[in-house]
């Protein structure tokens, strides 16, 4: 746990000097202002959790350190560690929701917030969020590498905004037939265990490291006999898998259709779901809590189904990295295409359009090369990063840890946009309109109010218009960018700012005179 209160320590710091030196360095890009040296609490306000499991939450909170964390309410047999504020324990018996009053308070001031813990069958109750190696470091993954993310996740502040999965893709395991010493070797013991590669010599001592931080972890597998990048894979072993999986300590699986093409008779429904009902019952029954990420790119339009088999997400698309762009870079068509299975999201499970890919990042054509600093925009990073959080995206960054800079942070750690990805409504946003110049998204809120994004898909500036008769709304209505985290005043019937060229304008719209 020192380990875990040092880092906290040295995270804020850091974070904090990153973001001033942004701030010197390019006043007028930057659109996340600086977190208050106050405390104040991030993270969702709803979470998930099954009876009797092991129970683990790091209150994400920024604000100088140190900062002493108390919790009223909590559960007997969960305990809150006042230095790093993780909860952890057993998680209870009794099924219901624990509402939870969290305080933060450190010598400058003090915040409130109250976490609702759901006791129950259904976890994942908001998108997950955290990061992935894959577009990083394709089949060089090491331990040291893993738990490098995971340091940078508490160094970097990006834990205090509720960044917590570190997560392992593919590439693990031993692989048929390797070349490579470190990848070779049996590929599971007598027992039909299956085996990490050199590269990550104790699996449980890994998932041990990543959660005395208070974070958490996945691994990756496939249904098939070996996995996209030729791994060994889960085929025929799958219960041996699941077990292993959560006895090492995993909290999410990613599991990728890959070579199950070899074993599914044909494409029918019934037999792109069969792997994942298997998987997804196996997993339900061991004795912690695994999130499962199904990975089939949307054959035979999964979100109709993904939540019926057990996932918790589902890619809706094949690999970000791969997909082309045209005018536009290619996570927007990424993003087209997801946008359009909002009625499929909710509390539990999520469409899945992929990772992050901003900061320093590898390129999925030449994954030997190295990473490069992102080629999109800063409008168009802003824009990403709206998207992903109105259509309640699982919010996983893929870029390197190591190299995390402050424009990248100050993407990815906005609190408001945050909030709205992992409101506990769990609606996804739906399209509003689309046209070549112009992508309106309409997000429903848990207290009313509404989140709304306006992208301009062009290359000029451009006014864009959202009437509140188009959002179903009446009356005055009050605006807060959520970006800049400020109020802009009360709007009568319709806004239409200017939005820059690939840009994007977030608002939060809340009724100005409440109906009683
Ligand atoms: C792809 C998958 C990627 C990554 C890769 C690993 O099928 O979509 O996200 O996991 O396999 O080989």
């Amino acid at each position: 746990m020192l380990r875990a209160t040092r880092h906290a320590v040295l995270g804020f710091a850091a974070f904090f000097l990153t973001f001033c030196a942004a701030v010197a360095q390019q006043p007028s890009d930057l659109r996340t202002p600086l977190p208050p040296p106050t405390p104040h609490i991030n993270g969702p306000e709803v979470y998930g959790a099954r009876p009797g499991h092991p129970f683990l939450y790091r209150v994400p909170c920024t604000g100088t350190r140190p900062i002493v964390f108390h919790a009223r309410h909590l559960p007997a047999s969960l305990q809150l560690d006042p230095k790093t504020g993780i909860i952890s324990g057993t998680a209870p018996e009794k099924r219901g929701t624990y509402t939870v009053a969290l305080d933060a308070t450190n010598s400058l001031g003090r915040d409130r917030r109250t976490l609702r813990i759901v006791i129950g069958d259904t976890i994942g109750l908001t998108p997950q969020m955290g990061w992935n190696d894959w577009y990083s470091y394709y089949s060089r993954i090491t331990d040291e590498d893993v738990r490098t993310a995971a340091e940078a996740m508490i160094s970097s502040g990006m834990a205090d905004f509720g960044y917590q999965f570190v997560d392992i893709d593919d590439c693990w395991a031993r692989k048929p037939n390797a070349h490579d010493p470190d990848l070779a070797g049996e590929l599971r013991d007598p027992q039909g265990n299956i085996l990490p590669n050199a590269r990550f010599p104790d699996m449980a001592a890994l998932t041990a490291f990543i959660h005395s931080l208070g974070l958490k972890t996945g691994i990756y597998s496939s249904p098939g006999p070996l996995t996209c990048a030729g791994f060994e894979g889960s085929y025929g072993n799958e219960a041996r898998d699941a077990k292993q999986f959560a006895s090492w300590g995993f909290d999410l699986l990613k599991y990728d259709w890959c070579s199950y093409t070899r074993v599914a008779k044909d494409k029918s429904i019934e037999e792109l779901e069969k792997p994942y009902i298997k998987m997804g019952g196996l997993l339900k029954d061991q004795p912690r809590d695994v999130v499962l990420n199904m990975c089939q790119y949307g054959m035979g339009d999964v979100w109709n189904w993904g939540r019926e088999v057990g996932g918790n997400s589902w890619r809706t698309t094949g690999d970000l990295g791969l997909q082309a762009g045209s005018a536009l870079p290619g996570f927007y068509n990424i993003a087209f295409a997801n946008a359009t299975h909002s009625q499929d999201a909710g509390p539990g499970g999520w469409n899945d359009p992929d990772y992050i890919l901003i900061g320093t990042v590898g390129n999925a054509r030449d994954q030997n090369a190295p990473g490069k600093p992102t080629s999109l925009t800063h409008e168009e990073q802003y824009s990403y990063m709206s998207m992903w959080s109105l259509m309640a995206a699982p919010l996983i960054f893929s870029g390197q840890m190591d190299h995390l800079d402050a424009f990248t942070l100050n993407v990815l750690c906005n609190s408001e946009v945050i909030d709205v990805d992992q409101d506990p409504l769990g609606k996804q946003a739906s399209i509003v309109r689309k046209t070549d110049e112009e992508f309106v998204l309409r997000k429903p809120l848990e207290d009313g109010s509404v989140a709304l994004g306006l992208f301009n898909l062009t290359t000029s500036p451009r006014s864009i218009s959202a009437d509140w008769s188009q959002l179903g709304l009446q009356g005055s209505q009050k605006i807060r960018d959520v970006w800049r985290q400020r109020d802009l005043g009360v709007f009568a019937q319709n806004y239409s700012p200017v939005v820059p060229p690939h840009g994007v304008i977030m608002v939060r719209i809340t009724a100005a005179h409440p109906a009683h």
